[in-house]
């Protein structure tokens, strides 16, 4: 018997219809597209209507990758879903989604990694998968940063914007080689001490307020670039791999000079590199899935290329997936 892998079967993101473009941004704070465009590479984002909630995105997303899947919510065993902006403080905004999918046994819950939470979540259900304790699995990365913006603060709230994004996971039996299908390995750090320079000033246990996004964005920037050219690294290493063995990477959307100071580090040219963050912004947890799903959907992303997804973020957290598609 060979080993298991975690492979993904269905992709499917949802973004809320309402666009912000940067000039209509610059008409609320002091700002300009071009300086958006220049430190950034953000051209606009989409926000949720009043109305939307995370899990209503997440189930937009979930539904689009069951499809691609041919699956309903009655095959799932797990629902493992990323967000910082959960619906309510408590129960997990996976179970409203568990309950729209009509899937009512296994288990639905949220993980917190900001950022990374995508990653921290298919690392999560690809260990179930592994284990042999389930056999489909649901990861999805929904977020809606719009709600946790201080829209008076020009050095934050230029930069993130609203959407969810789902894979669906198989086991499948594997020989336990690089050669495998699926997920070959996943890689994630935390480093606590750097909690203050990207944080959310409210919670249920600290101020019993929401709170806003605060973030010192030089430093994020500095540690970033050095900490995912690091856990891609690992990732190829852990596997046998060079950089240039990759197909694709598929990266946290934060912003395009991180992307391509990661990608540079590597060695790589863009053009192995699924850029979405002109267009979405950083969603957060949801970035991930969001481009994975873009450049899967469009046909960059083939049947048995190599791909690493990436990401960054509060905490500090960070992480790293490989992929055989
Ligand atoms: O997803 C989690 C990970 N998050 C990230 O990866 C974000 C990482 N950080 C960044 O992406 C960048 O640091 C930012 C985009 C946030 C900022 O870019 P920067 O090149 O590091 O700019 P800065 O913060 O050093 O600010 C440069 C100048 C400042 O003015 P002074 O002090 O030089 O006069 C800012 O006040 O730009 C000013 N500025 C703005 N100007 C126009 C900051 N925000 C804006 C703005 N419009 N929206």
């Amino acid at each position: 018997m060979g080993a298991l892998r975690s492979r993904i079967v269905g992709v499917g993101a949802f973004l809320p219809e309402r666009v912000l473009t940067n000039d209509e941004l610059a008409r609320q704070v002091d700002t300009t597209d071009a300086w958006i465009v220049e430190r950034t590479g953000i051209r606009q984002r989409h926000i949720v209507s009043e109305s939307q909630r995370t899990s209503d995105l997440a189930i937009g997303a979930a539904e689009r990758a069951l499809a691609a899947a041919g699956l309903s919510g009655r095959d799932l065993d797990l629902i493992v879903l990323a967000t910082a902006t959960p619906d309510n403080t408590f129960p997990a905004t996976a179970t409203r989604v568990q309950a729209a999918l009509g899937m009512t046994r296994g288990a639905a819950f949220d993980v917190q990694a900001v950022c990374s939470g995508f990653l921290y979540a298919i690392s999560v259900a690809d260990n179930f998968i592994k284990a042999g304790q389930v056999r489909t699995a649901l990861v999805i990365g929904a977020e809606t940063f719009s709600r946790i913006l201080d829209w008076n603060d020009r050095g934050t709230c230029v930069l993130f914007g609203d959407g969810a994004g789902a894979v669906v996971l198989r086991a499948e039996e594997g020989r336990g080689d690089n050669s495998d299908y699926g997920i070959l390995s996943t890689h994630l750090h935390s480093d606590g001490r750097h909690y203050n320079l990207l944080h959310v000033d409210g919670g249920p246990s600290s101020t019993q307020t929401v709170g806003h996004l605060r973030m010192e964005g030089r430093e994020v920037f500095r540690h970033a670039v050095v900490n995912l050219a690091s856990v891609v690294q690992e990732a190829l290493d852990a596997n046998g791999f060079k950089p240039t063995d990759l197909d694709w990477i598929v990266p946290h959307q934060a912003n395009r000079r991180i992307i391509e100071g990661t990608a540079r580090k590597l060695g790589l040219g863009l053009d192995k590199v699924v850029i979405s963050v002109d267009r979405h912004a950083n969603t957060s947890a949801a970035s991930v899935p969001l481009a994975l799903a873009e450049a899967v959907g469009d046909g960059r992303i083939r049947p048995g290329q190599l791909v690493l997804l990436e990401a960054m973020g509060g905490g500090f957290t960070w992480g790293a997936a490989l992929v055989r598609f």
